[in-house]
Order: structure tokens, then sequence, then C-alpha cells
């Protein structure tokens, strides 16, 4: 990771879950990390532990929804003066709703397609207009997909979830491939956890013993791993899953 020391990165949802340990972890690693989230709070802790902890990199967190365009325009103009022009762009911030398709509320299906994709294309034309803007050597954006954004047949409560991951994979496709075409050096990653223990998935019954639930840092090492392979090499989709369960019965079960 030597050549992404002082790099900026933008992690999305940060203030929890995979997102704060992918902002920990890409700190540690010595990059400039700026923490988006809502809830401040939840910020300032991450900002604080990530200088106490020795890290080489630091953490700054910016309040920010990223289903608004105007908090989004007002947060990568931020990043840029304080911490220089973005490298690395992980979007990593999502909901999940679990219910049937009759029972779905449609304020909630606003919520999760508006975070799970607006969000994602919104953050990914500011953070690539950063990058092409500065001529950044290297770039490199992450997208925090999932499991269930490979499944054919998702069961009925998670299908809306699943099919906003669906979308997030064909669209990070469609990005690798403009961008190779582009031969601007910026590389495109999906990343597709199975069962992580989270603040979403906390709603979820079953054994919760390591094995049938991964940590948020499995997740964090994945990511490092995709960020750190040489520049010429792009790891395009990469699943990381449990060991003993997929997690198709749990987002099942009502
Ligand atoms: N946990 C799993 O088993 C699992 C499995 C596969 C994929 N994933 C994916 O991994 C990602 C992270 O999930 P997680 O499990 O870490 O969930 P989490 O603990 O609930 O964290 C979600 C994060 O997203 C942020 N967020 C939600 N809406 C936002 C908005 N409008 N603007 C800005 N930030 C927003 C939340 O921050 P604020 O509320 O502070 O804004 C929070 O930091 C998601 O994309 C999820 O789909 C999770």
């Amino acid at each position: 990771m030597d050549r992404w020391v002082d790099k900026v990165a933008v992690v999305t949802g940060a203030s929890s879950g995979i997102g704060d340990a992918i902002a920990r972890r890409l700190a540690k690693d010595g990059l400039k990390v700026a923490a988006l989230a809502r809830r401040a709070d939840r910020l300032q802790v991450l900002e604080q532990e990530v200088k106490e902890s020795g890290a080489r990199g630091i953490v700054k967190g910016y309040i920010c929804d990223v289903t608004s365009e105007s908090d989004l325009t007002s947060t990568f103009r931020s990043i840029e003066q304080d911490l220089g022009p973005i490298a690395v762009l992980i979007n990593n911030a999502g909901v999940l709703i679990k219910s049937n398709l009759t029972d779905l509320d449609l304020d909630g299906v606003k919520t999760l397609i508006d975070t799970n994709l607006h969000g994602v294309i919104n953050c990914t034309k500011a953070g690539l207009a950063s990058m092409k803007a500065h001529n950044v050597d290297e770039g490199h954006i992450v997208n925090i997909s999932s499991v269930t954004g490979n499944w054919s047949e998702p069961p009925p409560p998670a299908s809306l979830y699943s099919a906003s991951k669906h979308a997030l994979n064909i669209f990070s496709v469609g990005l690798r491939a403009q961008l190779r075409n582009e031969k601007l050096g910026i590389r495109v990653s999906t990343v597709s956890p199975g069962l992580v223990k989270t603040e979403m998935t906390e709603m979820f019954t079953g054994d919760i013993s390591l094995g049938y639930y991964m940590l948020p840092e499995d997740i964090a090492d994945a990511v490092s791993y995709v960020i750190a392979a040489p520049h010429h090499v792009n790891v395009s989709q990469i699943t990381v899953d449990t060991l003993f369960e997929v997690v198709y019965a749990r987002l099942g079960a009502m």
C-alpha cells in the first residue's frame, strides 16, 4: 500500500459497520480518509480514535447525505480543499429493507433506491470529476455490493435490495468499460460481502458466531487487497462469504 500513502480516499457510510472498518483500515494503510455519513457524533469518535491509534494516515469526518446532490457538491469541494484531489472512492453507504413486495412502503422503496443506486452514481460522478480535473496518476473506485447482487432468485423479502445490488454490479461493469476505453488509469472494483455483523443485520435471527457471520474488518481487508493490487491489475469483482452458511435463508425469514 506504500504508493497510496498520503493519497485521499473518500469512504461513504463511514459512521458504522463496514464503512467504519474501511475508513480505519485505509488510515492505518497511510491514506487521508474523508469519512462521509449523516451521524456527526459517530464521525467525531471515528476521527478521534484513528488519531489516538497512531495510524500513518488520518480520518476527517464530513456530514453528508449521499442522496442529496447539494450535500455532495459542497462535501466533495470541501474534501478537495482540506485534503487534496480524490484518488480512491469507496461507495459503501447503503440500506436494507426486508419486506415482502406486496407490503412495501413507497417511501422505503425511494430511500433504498436513492441510497443504494442514486447515491453511488452521484458520488461516482463527483469523485471522477475530481480525479479527472487533477489528472490523478492512479484512481480507484470500489463499490460495495453484496452476494445478493449475484442471485438469480432472491428470496422475496430481499428482492428490492437484491435488485439494487444487481444494478450496482452492472453499473460497475459499464463504468469499468468506459474508463478502460478512456485509458485514464482509473480502476473499478466491486466487493460483494455475504453476512457481516453490523447495524444492518441486527434484525437477523440465528447463529451469530463467527463462520455464520463475518466482521466488518474482514471486508476492509478485501478492500485493502483490491486497492493494493499492482496498478496494471484490476480486481474487477471479489465475493467474500462466510465459512458455514449463505445468507439466503436469513434474508428470506420474515
Ligand atoms: N452487513 C451485511 O451483511 C452486508 C452484506 C453485504 C453487503 N453489505 C453492504 O455493505 C454496505 C455497508 O453496510 P453495513 O452492513 O456496514 O451497514 P450499516 O452498519 O447499517 O452502515 C450503513 C452506513 O451507511 C450510511 N448511510 C445510510 N444512508 C445514508 C445516506 N443517505 N447518506 C450517507 N450515509 C448513509 C450510514 O450512516 P448514517 O446513518 O450515519 O448516515 C452507515 O454509516 C452497504 O452498502 C450494504 O448494502 C452489507
